[in-house]
């Protein structure tokens, strides 16, 4: 593996990365020697060889800090299915992590990072919050955000795709699903991105304070949104902003605190994830110039190219949980208290699942993929997503069919968040 661990390390070309090492002894090294804290040179740019590597040792790896990372599919979804067994509460992770800042607070609060009895009130709120209404009104203003996009590059003769596709789009669908003024949502980026960058196995005392300040100024801006929100309700079918608010009908409602932390996660769940999939889905097309011209050929195929942009570089390549009493993993006995790294990504290439992992079809049917995690956790906003990608990479493609490479592409340099930070491309 040829590229020092960096934070932003570069992709030269757009030759395909091997997806397994060169030789056994070399593949049994790497997996013995895997620590999520000292991740191997390489992994940044090519994390496969590594999940391969792994997963042809066990499902299951010890970790060096006691903890285990999980590469086999079947290990993965039983984990995600067993939320009994398999905890998401983080306090007892993020105490020393964050001491008992506002960072700690907001990580602790939202749902993602709760078990029942909070998680189950939460996310019956927040999910009755996405209508279907309000998710078939995002259709058409996607698809006129994304050709008003398309239109700017064009002007403009060539592209970075993530800043002006892959970033935009998110920030304006999540905007408008809780009707924040256009104007104001220019600070939502950066604050979400420091929040998510705090969640780095690792931490700097820099990121710390970033993060810290970030939840703070986002929770001050969201308290007059809810405000004036309280004030004139919008139509809570349509408004998901009024409808988390107003809670269930006749039922439960959030107290402040859940509904400021809840809405920045919410905010913060559909950014860099999203940007990822249509900035990871455009680069993979370039890897793959035959599933290019099939997508071109067939462009009715977008459905199942996002789903297969979804498995075959996901997003979000890690999930946790802690174990709350002990018990078996793919045959493995695990005491209480362990920390346990789903690895979405190298479950998403396992071959036991997906045959012929390492080949991009974006005709691939059944695709069971984890990107979305599974079981009582699984995304809520994952037909938002869907329909962002469908309609970003869609049309980007239709409308710009021979784009390519005009420099490096520059890759995010993170374990959790896997992903561009920009890929330059000329238009024809
Ligand atoms: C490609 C884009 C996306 C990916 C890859 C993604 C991935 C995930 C994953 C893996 C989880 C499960 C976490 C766990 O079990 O520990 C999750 C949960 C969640 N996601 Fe997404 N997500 C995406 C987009 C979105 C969007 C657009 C929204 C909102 C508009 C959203 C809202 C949520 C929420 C609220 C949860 C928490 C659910 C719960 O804990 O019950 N996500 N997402």
């Amino acid at each position: 593996m040829e590229h020092a661990v960096a934070q932003t390390s570069k992709v030269a070309g757009i030759s395909r990365a091997p997806p397994r090492f060169g030789d056994r002894a070399q593949a049994l090294a790497a997996a013995k020697a895997f620590d999520l804290r000292k991740l191997p040179a390489g992994y940044y740019a090519n994390p496969y060889p590594t999940y391969h590597a792994l997963r042809d040792a066990g499902p299951v790896h010890r970790l060096p800090d006691g903890g285990y990372f999980l590469s086999g599919y079947a290990a993965c979804v039983a984990v995600y299915k067993d939320a009994r067994a398999f905890s998401s509460d983080k306090k007892r992770e993020f105490a020393p992590k964050y001491g008992e800042g506002l960072l700690f607070e907001h990580h602790t609060t939202s749902l993602v990072f709760n078990d029942p009895p909070l998680h189950t009130r939460v996310r019956k709120i927040i999910a009755g919050a996405f209508t279907p209404r309000s998710i078939l009104d995002m259709e058409q203003p996607v698809t006129a955000l994304v050709d008003g996009l398309l239109d700017a590059i064009e002007a403009k003769g060539s592209a970075d795709l993530i800043a002006d596709l892959a970033a935009a789009v998110p920030i304006e669908v999540i905007g408008n699903l809780l009707a924040v003024p256009r104007e104001e949502r220019e600070p939502l980026r950066a604050w979400s991105l420091a929040i998510l960058g705090a969640l780095e196995p690792t931490l700097t005392a820099e990121q710390q304070a970033h993060g810290e300040k970030a939840v703070a100024d986002f929770a001050a801006y969201l308290k007059t949104l809810v405000d004036r929100r309280r004030a004139r309700p919008g139509d809570p079918e349509r408004d998901v902003l009024t409808r988390l608010i107003q809670g269930e009908q006749g039922g439960e409602r959030l107290s402040e605190r859940e509904l400021l932390h809840n809405i920045i996660f919410i905010l913060n769940a559909g950014h860099e994830t999203t940007t990822n999939l249509v900035g990871n889905g455009l680069y993979a097309l370039l890897e793959w110039p035959e599933e290019k011209a099939r997508l071109l050929r067939q462009p009715e195929l977008i459905r199942t190219a996002v789903e297969e942009f979804l498995r075959f570089e996901s997003p979000n390549q890690l999930g946790n949980r802690l174990t709350v009493a002990p018990v078996a993993v793919a045959g493995l006995a695990i005491p209480a208290g362990t920390y346990l790294t789903i690895g979405i990504g190298a479950a998403n290439r396992d071959p036991e699942e997906f045959p012929d992992p390492d080949r991009l079809d974006i005709a691939r049917d059944p695709n069971r993929h984890l990107a979305f995690g599974s079981g009582p956790h699984v995304c809520i906003g994952l037909n938002v997503a869907r329909l962002e990608g469908r309609i970003a990479i869609g049309r980007f493609l239709a409308r710009f069919p021979r784009y390519a490479l005009s420099g490096d592409a520059v890759r995010g340099g993170r374990a959790r968040f896997r992903g561009f930070l920009s890929i330059p491309v000329t238009l024809d």
